[in-house]
């Protein structure tokens, strides 16, 4: 193990004591060493999987009050020809140093923040946190990590310094709030994103962004008269579908408050689903509702005929926000969603929902190079329970085709998203693997599984010796010089 700047290790519990898949065991300075691996990587497997999760919950004075709001870690895994090379820092940047200075002054998603009097008048709108630690996907310019503000993080692969922070003044607006799961376009290579801006009147703006330009250009603009909670959205080859769950906010209430931005939202199992369904060449704008429901994550979406398809991870409501809290989150944080098939006719009506499979199923991801935006046979995910004591995740491979469902975990390891990786001239949807990491509780140390994606068997575990958080969201980016199949 190599320390490259002194760390700081979090106190060790007693021996006999599980960890909990929220725990680092190094969370200070850049950090770097060799996993030992057992079994054999697929010699075509050559790269980096960089991942982002919430890491840090108190630092000094200051405390997360949920987990969403956890200061921002990025990981990195390299597979090489000699092994498996892991490397982490925490993200730099105002966040970060409002936490060391022991007071938040910027609006985050569930933890107050601490602006004077004086601020508050001055300032009605909170400044918002750039504590990017949903997501990261790899540029022409570096890694950008993203969170759900207006703000994003450019990082230096290498080192996982932070290169800038991007701040986009364009046709879309300065100060709108974009989401972490942008979808990319690879025959145009361009990415698509959806802003969602406050002011006097609140509008959904789908925009599109070449990747690796800092320009983005709007595809529509959606005037609604509340503020909807929305995290992900679907594409297909012709359409951005957008699903706004009846969990909204006035943009009023956000005036001068101190309150957590998610806190100003209420949950109201009256009102409908409201889908959107934007034509990505006109931008023109058709309108659905369904029955109340709730996600994070969408799976996929396709046209099929001239109806749309969207495929999500549906919740009954939206109470799962209040248990990734501190310190509930220590309990039991089950994902009790599950894959819901949601149609929006061409003919009108409302749109209609089918369960496609019982099992709960969450972090989910399928094989988009493979697709180009068609209608996918196999969903991949990963699920977190509980058994009474302590976190448990499967991760679940779910063959829509046959219908069938095939699982993999082990004793005591909480498995995060699975990360699909294509086989180098690969024939079919489900040829190639997954990368998963997952935290040992028992050994209270991280390890990265490298899992055939048709049976799910283990090819390959590299054993990490320090615990590495649950994270959200990443990204793999093959080696330079190694035949590219995605
Ligand atoms: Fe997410």
């Amino acid at each position: 193990m190599n320390l490259d700047t002194a760390s700081r290790t979090a106190p060790s519990p007693a021996p006999a004591a599980l960890g909990s898949p929220f725990d680092s065991s190094v969370i200070d300075g850049p950090f770097a060493g060799e996993a030992r691996l057992e079994g054999r990587l697929p010699p075509w497997l050559r790269g980096t999987l960089l991942r982002t999760a919430p890491a840090l919950f108190e630092l000094g004075a200051w405390k997360a009050a949920h987990w969403f709001d956890a200061l921002g870690m990025l990981y990195a895994l390299d597979l090489t020809d000699d092994g498996v090379r892991f490397r982490q820092r925490l993200l730099d940047g105002d966040a970060l140093t409002h936490a060391r200075a022991g007071r938040m002054p910027v609006s985050t998603f569930a933890t107050p923040n601490e602006r004077s009097f004086l601020r508050r008048v001055f300032e009605p709108i909170p400044t918002l946190t750039d504590n990017a630690n949903v997501h990261v996907i790899p540029t022409p310019d570096g890694w950008l990590a993203m969170t759900e503000t207006p703000w994003q993080r450019l990082v230096d692969g290498a080192t996982l310094e932070p290169l800038r922070t991007v701040r986009y003044d364009d046709a879309v607006g300065a100060g709108a709030l974009m989401l972490a799961h942008p979808e990319y376009d690879r025959a145009r290579r361009e990415i698509v994103n959806v802003a969602i801006k406050i002011g006097r009147r609140v509008e959904l703006v789908p925009f599109r962004q070449t990747l690796g330009a800092y320009t983005r250009t709007p595809i529509a603009r959606i005037a609604l008269d509340d503020i909807p909670y929305l995290h992900a959205f679907g594409m297909t080859p012709t359409k951005i579908v957008l699903a706004a769950p009846p969990l909204r906010a006035k943009a009023a209430s956000l005036l001068w408050s101190n309150r957590g931005y998610i806190d100003h939202f209420a949950w109201d199992a009256t009102r409908p689903t409201d889908f959107f369904i934007v034509d990505r060449a006109t931008g023109s704008v058709r309108r659905a509702e369904g029955d109340a429901m709730f996600f994070f994550h969408t799976v996929n979406a396709f046209d099929d005929g001239d109806d749309v398809v969207l495929d999500l991870c549906a919740y009954r409501d939206a109470s799962l926000i209040d248990r990734l809290r501190v310190p509930a989150l220590r309990g039991d944080v089950t994902n009790d969603a599950r894959l819901c098939r949601v149609r929006i006719a061409a003919t009108g009506g409302r749109a209609t929902y089918e369960t496609l499979d019982a099992s709960y199923l969450e972090f989910p991801t399928v094989n988009r190079a493979a697709l180009g935006g068609a209608r996918h046979g196999v969903v991949w995910g990963a699920a977190l329970g509980h058994d009474g004591a302590v976190t448990t995740s499967t991760v679940r491979r779910i063959d829509l085709e046959r219908g069938t469902a095939t699982l993999f975990g082990r004793d005591r390891v909480v498995y995060g998203e699975p990360v699909f990786v294509r086989r180098p001239g690969a024939a079919g949807e489900s040829d190639g693997v997954l990368l998963t990491v997952g935290s040992d509780l028992a050994r209270r140390c991280a390890e990265l599984v490298v899992l055939d994606a048709e049976g799910l068997e283990p090819l390959a575990t590299a054993r990490l010796p320090i615990a590495l958080p649950l994270g959200f969201h990443g990204s793999f980016q093959r080696a330079k010089g190694v035949a590219h199949g995605a």
